[in-house]
């Protein structure tokens, strides 16, 4: 990891909030109709928020240092004056130092492939027997925090390998690596262990590319890497790039193995079949 990568991270107090996000917390601080459920559902909405509010509950002043794995256990320590605090905190209106309108509709890209990567893992948890979905969830909706250190630290040179992405059709990861000498999830990753969130959450973070090297929490790494594919395919269905080529990527790559491994056989009449239930239920869920 190159030295300004690390400095970054090290100064990170928390991730920047986009001003549409918090505006809709603090007037629902301030409404008398306000509802514990109001307050999850917009949590699970926001990596940037979610994130955030996971360091505050899992800081040691609040006892459960380590311990702290879904939204709803966050939100009942936390009461919607101090969330509303924290946000307004963080909140921001000039997230990049130079005008990036390039920046923000990448940033809003993000967010709704993190929520739809959070409810597909939960999805997938659920058909797997998951007694704790709620931590698929979470997984899921932060798996790539790391985009927000980087996009926000060094766009000129971030946003460079976001294009070349897209052209060339090249793993982003890659790229990060010899850019950065460290992918998104390994600075997401560090960023949440430095935050004291629970070991086997953040492993599943750092192996969501590459689930086939985590020996601690490989359930979990292979769900968000599974649904991280997932959401890129529902969410990317009419992108110009070769679909069927991407799918069958995937069913040759050592990660299908552990989706089979952990309960998923992929034949192709599954995979549709299973893209269908989710696009189903993700849909219901909105
Ligand atoms: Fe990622
Ligand atoms: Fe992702």
């Amino acid at each position: 990891m190159n030295e300004q990568l690390e400095k970054a991270i090290s100064d990170l107090v928390s991730f920047p909030i986009l001003p549409d996000a918090a505006l809709e917390l603090i007037e629902l601080a301030n409404s008398s109709a306000f509802m514990f459920r109001d307050m999850v559902s917009i949590i699970e909405r926001d990596p940037a928020i979610a994130a955030n509010v996971m360091k505050v509950a899992n800081s040691p002043e609040n006892g459960r240092a380590g311990a702290v794995s879904s939204i709803n256990q966050a939100s009942e320590i936390l009461n919607i004056k101090e969330l509303a605090e924290l946000v307004m905190k963080s909140a921001t209106s000039s997230y990049f130092s130079t005008g990036a309108d390039d920046g923000y509709v990448y940033l809003i890209r993000m967010r709704d492939h993190s929520v739809l990567t959070g409810q597909v893992a939960r999805v997938l948890a659920e058909e797997m027997g998951q007694s704790d979905s709620a931590m698929f969830y979470l997984a899921g909706l932060i798996h790539d925090v790391g985009f927000l250190l980087l996009s926000r630290s060094f766009w000129g040179s971030f946003s460079g390998l976001v294009s070349q992405t897209s052209s060339e059709d090249k793993d982003i990861w890659e790229l990060e690596k010899s850019e950065f000498g460290a992918t998104h999830a390994e600075v997401g990753a560090r960023i949440l262990e430095k935050w004291g969130l629970p070991p086997a959450l953040v492993g599943g973070i750092r192996f969501h590319h590459n689930p086939w090297e985590d020996d601690k929490s490989q359930e979990l790494s292979t769900i968000v890497h599974f649904a991280n594919f997932l959401s890129h395919y529902m969410l990317d269905k009419s992108a110009p790039f070769d679909l069927k080529k991407k799918i069958d990527n995937f069913l040759h790559s050592p990660g299908a193995d552990l989706v089979e491994k952990f309960g998923f056989p992929l034949t192709p009449e599954n995979f549709v079949k299973l893209t269908d239930k989710l696009e189903e239920k993700a849909g219901s869920a909105k």
